[in-house]
C-alpha cells in the first residue's frame, strides 16, 4: 500500500491517525495514571472548609476571574509586590485551579488577611468607596442572598468522591458550617483564607 493510497483513502487515513495520535497519547497518560499524585499538597494547605469553598464557587459564578490572577510569579518585581511565589501543592484541592493570567485588578493570591473583613465588605459592595479610581464592579446582591446548607454538603460529598480528603465530619457540618451567612460572607471567608498558609503579604 502506497502514500496515495492511504492519502486518496480518506477512513482509512483517519484510521491511521488516530492510531499514531493515540500512542503519544498513551505513552504520556497511562504512567500518570499508576504513579502517585505528581503534586503533594504543600505544607499547612488543607481542603476548603464549607463556607470558603461556597465563597469560592461565588467566585466563579461572579467571574473576579476575568480581572483577578490566582498565582505569583517566580519573578521579584511580583514577590515584593505580592508576597511568596505560589507552590503547585498550594492547589491541589482547587477544582478548578484559578491561576489566570488576566490582571485588571491585582493578583489575589495571597489576599488573605491583607485587608479587614469589614474593608472587604464595603469594598465589594461598591469599591469605589475605598478606591475612588477603581473600576471593579459593585456586587450589592451579594450581601442579600443565602445559602442553601444541602447544597453545599453535596459539593463537599461530590469533591470527596474525586479524592479531596474530606471527613464524614466535615461533610455532615457543612450545612450548619453556612447556616445563617449570606453570599457575601461566604466570598470574604473565600479571600480571607487566599494564600494564608503559605507566604504571607508583605
Ligand atoms: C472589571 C474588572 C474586575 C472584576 C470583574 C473584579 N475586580 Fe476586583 N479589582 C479590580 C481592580 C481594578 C482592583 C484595584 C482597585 C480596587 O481596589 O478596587 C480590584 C481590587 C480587588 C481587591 C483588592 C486587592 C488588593 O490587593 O488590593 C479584591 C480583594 C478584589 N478586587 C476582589 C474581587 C472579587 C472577589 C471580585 C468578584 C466578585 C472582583 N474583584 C471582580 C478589578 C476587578
Amino acid at each position: 500500500m502506497n502514500h496515495e493510497t492511504i492519502e486518496k483513502t480518506t477512513g482509512l487515513l483517519g484510521v491511521l491517525i488516530v492510531i499514531t495520535v493515540s500512542i503519544g497519547g498513551i505513552a504520556e497518560i497511562v504512567p500518570l495514571m499508576n504513579s502517585a499524585p505528581a503534586v503533594e499538597p504543600a505544607p499547612g494547605i488543607e481542603p476548603y472548609p464549607a463556607l470558603e469553598l461556597h465563597g469560592r464557587d461565588i467566585y466563579l459564578r461572579e467571574g473576579c476571574y476575568n480581572c483577578h490572577s490566582q498565582m505569583v510569579r517566580p519573578f521579584r518585581a511580583e514577590t515584593e509586590r505580592y508576597g511568596n511565589y505560589s507552590l503547585a501543592g498550594e492547589s491541589v484541592y482547587d477544582h478548578p485551579f484559578q491561576f489566570g493570567s488576566k490582571r485588571t485588578g491585582p493578583d489575589l493570591a495571597r489576599v488573605g488577611g491583607r485587608y479587614s473583613d469589614e474593608w472587604h465588605r464595603v469594598h465589594l459592595l461598591n469599591p469605589r468607596d475605598l478606591v475612588p479610581e477603581s473600576n471593579m464592579p459593585a456586587y450589592p446582591w451579594l450581601a442579600a442572598r443565602g445559602i442553601d446548607g444541602a447544597a453545599v454538603t453535596t459539593k463537599l460529598e461530590r469533591l470527596a468522591m474525586i479524592g479531596v480528603p474530606y471527613s464524614d465530619e466535615d461533610i455532615a457540618g457543612a450545612a450548619a458550617a453556612v447556616e445563617g451567612q449570606t453570599e457575601l460572607d461566604a466570598l470574604i471567608a473565600y479571600l480571607q483564607g487566599l494564600g494564608t498558609a503559605v507566604g504571607q503579604r508583605r
